[in-house]
């Protein structure tokens, strides 16, 4: 692909669908390589769309409205950013050969429903995961829940961050669970997974990129594995590199490596992997940049998001790592609108500390408003200056 300039004729266009904190950093990497970049989000001055040429406020699960905004901007490149899209447009998109969908539809529908990828993970690829079922009632959750045996966690397959998922200790808190799980998932009526709970020492991520190769082959490169603490399913700190051992880091890049060819495309891939020791489990995988993966902004030669823009567009990538850092979320802590950040000259008087302030427009309590980064010398030092730092910021009313 040729770049060119953008707003004239040789204009490439990238459209975003999901303007978020993630797609923000994509869009600058993209506005770096002269790209024309056109955001869309259902709510309007979200993250991205500050930073794009232009944008668009839609209802992104409704196929006809969304068709309408692809077809009247043309993009070359559809790049999603979250999983709430009306996909079967793009699969039908990227069969006319009007746009490349990134990384591809097939990947985007799979990694949307927590049933399709894990059959295709589990069954079709063989991958080791925790025991699971699927549910479409209370009772059917019930059996599954006997099946795959207690402590376990229910989810609804068309979720993401956390919604709607419980970790359930007994039998007498499944119908809880079903009910939870409806309450809070994408669509009403939804199947859910029950998983087995796996006993893991820790949990990471491989940012696996594949790109085009000089030879114009398709390759893989897998970024050092970061380590990350989720609580209630929304991670609240990462760091780079997660210390293993040589077997595990080895049994998890080559799930990595499986997974991400099974979906194909060009693009980063957040792959979720529980280690015990040697022993690793597939969890599930983003076919995108990964939250976790903001630590890449200090730690890393090209951030995920400067990887993410250069694989889509078809040129070469460098995963070196730098140093080890770490990352810390900073919270809204209050529902509210147009907020204000106190303390942000003390978070970045500490040493290496780095911040994102997203631009959110609405705060909530638990929404992600900021990030701060920093190094270290070892992993345990940049832990503490980024937690540091996101502990200095305070979200105040405006
Ligand atoms: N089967 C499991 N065993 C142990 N922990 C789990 C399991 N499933 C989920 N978790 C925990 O919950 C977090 C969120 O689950 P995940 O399936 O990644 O949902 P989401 O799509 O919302 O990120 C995981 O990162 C992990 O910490
Ligand atoms: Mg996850």
């Amino acid at each position: 692909m040729k770049l060119g300039t953008p707003l004239s004729d040789t204009a490439v266009r990238v459209m975003l669908l999901g303007s978020g904190e993630l797609g923000k950093e994509v869009a600058i990497e993209l506005q770096r390589l002269g790209v024309e970049v056109i955001a869309v989000d259902r709510y309007p001055n979200a993250p991205a769309m500050q930073v794009a040429h232009r944008s668009h406020v839609i209802p992104m699960t409704d196929p006809q409205v969304l068709n309408g905004v692809i077809l009247a901007e043309a993009p070359h490149i559809i790049v999603p950013e979250i999983e709430a899209i009306a996909t079967e447009v793009l699969a039908d998109i990227e069969a006319a050969g009007m746009a490349t969908v990134v990384p591809t539809a097939r990947a985007v529908q799979l990694t949307m429903n927590r049933e399709g990828i894990r059959k295709l993970a589990a069954e079709a690829l063989g991958l080791p995961t925790s025991p699971y079922a699927f549910a479409g009632s209370a009772e059917e959750l019930a059996a599954g829940a006997e099946a795959v045996g207690y402590p376990n966690f229910v989810k609804p397959v068309m979720s993401s961050s956390g919604k709607g998922q419980s970790f359930v200790e007994g039998a007498d808190e499944i119908a809880d669970a079903w009910t939870y799980a409806q309450d809070s998932g994408r669509v009403a009526g939804a199947r859910v997974i029950v998983e087995g709970r796996i006993d893991f020492d820790f949990e990471i991520t491989l940012l696996t990129v594949r790109s085009r190769d000089a030879d114009g082959s398709t390759r893989t490169d897998i970024c050092a594995p970061i380590g990350h603490r989720q609580v209630k399913g929304d991670y609240v700190e990462s760091w780079q590199p997660q210390a293993m051992t040589p077997a595990g880091l080895a049994a998890s890049q080559a799930i990595a490596a499986k997974v991400t060819e099974a979906l194909g495309g060009y693009g980063v891939f957040g792959v979720e992997l529980f280690v015990k020791g040697d022993q690793v489990w597939f969890s599930e995988v983003s076919p995108r940049p990964h939250d976790t993966g903001l630590v890449t902004l200090a730690s890393q030669t090209m951030s995920e998001f400067a990887l993410h823009a250069r694989a889509i567009l078809g040129l070469p990538v460098d995963v070196t790592q730098r140093e080890p850092a770490a990352s810390a979320v900073i919270y809204g802590g209050m529902d509210a609108h147009g907020i204000a950040f106190e303390g942000v000259a003390e978070a970045l008087s500490i040493p290496t500390a780095d911040l994102r302030l997203f631009g959110k427009p609405e705060a909530f309590e638990r929404r992600r408003m900021g990030v701060a980064v920093a190094r270290g010398a070892d992993v345990e030092q940049a832990r503490e200056r980024a937690r540091e730092a996101a502990g200095c910021v305070k979200v105040v009313r405006g």
